[in-house]
């Protein structure tokens, strides 16, 4: 049967073929695995989160599978923003855009690292002001909105290309921060990353993860991360990108109903392979023709209505 609903969309100037990204820290680390999701449909890979230097992250245990998602605390291990340089520089003659993820502890480090994400070619800045579990960075810096307005202006006035700011569900008041991102001039907001939890083992009587608290995504997260995209809808006028527990082209529509111009893919892969970008995309068109919608623009905030 042919399809008749478009679902190319746009996130500010950036033209996406495919509403459906994968998102930072999932499969992202080197060119190979992300050559292999942009083959199974991915709009735009996020990469992982970068740093200036190379980082091991924390001893295992780090990921745990709970009954309704993921629960991890990896540490932020990466290779370090010039080693990885040449993974992006592989990926040159794709035509899917590279979104280089990001994670600092000053404007100067956000800098100096969002400065090499264009010069290697990155389509687009990621602000990984989020991450639930890494000491000095993530949260200590994502909760506080005079630092996201900061970082976010400097940033931008240092690079040429779209800046994108995600922030953590883990805070009392996320539309306050998605305003702060947005005078700082983000170009959009991403959310949401993933929600401080703990698993304790009870044999041994302590927590699981040799981190102890970690980050939890999968299925679990979904209705914080709808609630997030929607209150943010209702205090920005800037694009938001939606991400958490999204597994079917039903959890995508409901975001972009929210307010989401595009989503984003994580775990989800465990759950239906590498092959979940096609999936969902092709479920998203068979819903729109079902309903009789024929562009994305019909749906995107029509829950505001
Ligand atoms: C193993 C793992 C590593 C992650 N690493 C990062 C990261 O480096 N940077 C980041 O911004 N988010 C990271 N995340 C969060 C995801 O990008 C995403 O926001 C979160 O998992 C919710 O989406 P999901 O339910 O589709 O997985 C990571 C998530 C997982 C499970």
């Amino acid at each position: 049967m042919v399809l008749l609903a478009e679902i190319n969309t746009k996130v500010g100037s950036l033209p996406l073929k495919k509403p459906t990204m994968l998102a930072s820290g999932i499969m992202d680390e080197d060119a190979g695995s992300m050559k292999r999701i942009i083959k199974c449909g991915a709009g735009a890979i996020v990469t992982k989160s970068i740093g200036l230097k190379p980082r091991e992250g924390y001893p295992n245990p780090t990921l745990i599978e709970l009954e309704y998602g993921i629960l991890n605390a990896m540490g932020l291990p990466n290779p370090g923003i010039d080693n990885f340089g040449e993974e992006i520089l592989k990926l040159k003659k794709s035509k899917t855009p590279i979104i280089g993820s990001i994670y600092g502890a000053n404007s100067k480090e956000f800098i100096k690292l969002s400065q090499k994400m264009e010069d290697y070619g990155a389509s687009a800045i990621e602000l990984n002001l989020s991450c639930p579990h890494a000491k000095k960075y993530g949260l200590e810096v994502g909760s506080d909105p005079k630092l996201i307005k900061i970082i976010t202006s400097s940033v931008k006035v240092n690079v040429n290309i779209p800046v994108f700011v995600k922030l953590s569900p883990n805070v009392t008041n996320i539309s306050k921060l998605a305003k702060a991102a947005e005078s700082g001039n983000a170009d959009a907001i991403i959310a949401i990353n993933t929600v401080k939890a703990m698993k304790i083992d009870l044999d041994l009587r302590r927590p699981i993860l040799s981190n102890k608290i970690g980050g939890y995504s999968g299925q679990a997260i979904k209705p914080i991360g709808i609630r997030c995209i929607y209150e943010i809808a209702e205090h920005v006028n800037i694009p938001i990108i939606g991400v958490g527990g999204i597994l079917t082209g039903e959890d995508a529509i409901e975001y972009m109903m929210a307010g989401a111009s595009a989503v984003q893919i994580g775990v989800g892969i465990y759950y239906r392979e590498l092959d979940i970008f096609n999936k969902i995309n092709k479920e998203i068109e068979q819903w729109m023709d079902k309903h009789s919608y024929k562009k994305l623009s019909e749906i995107i905030g029509a829950a505001h209505l």
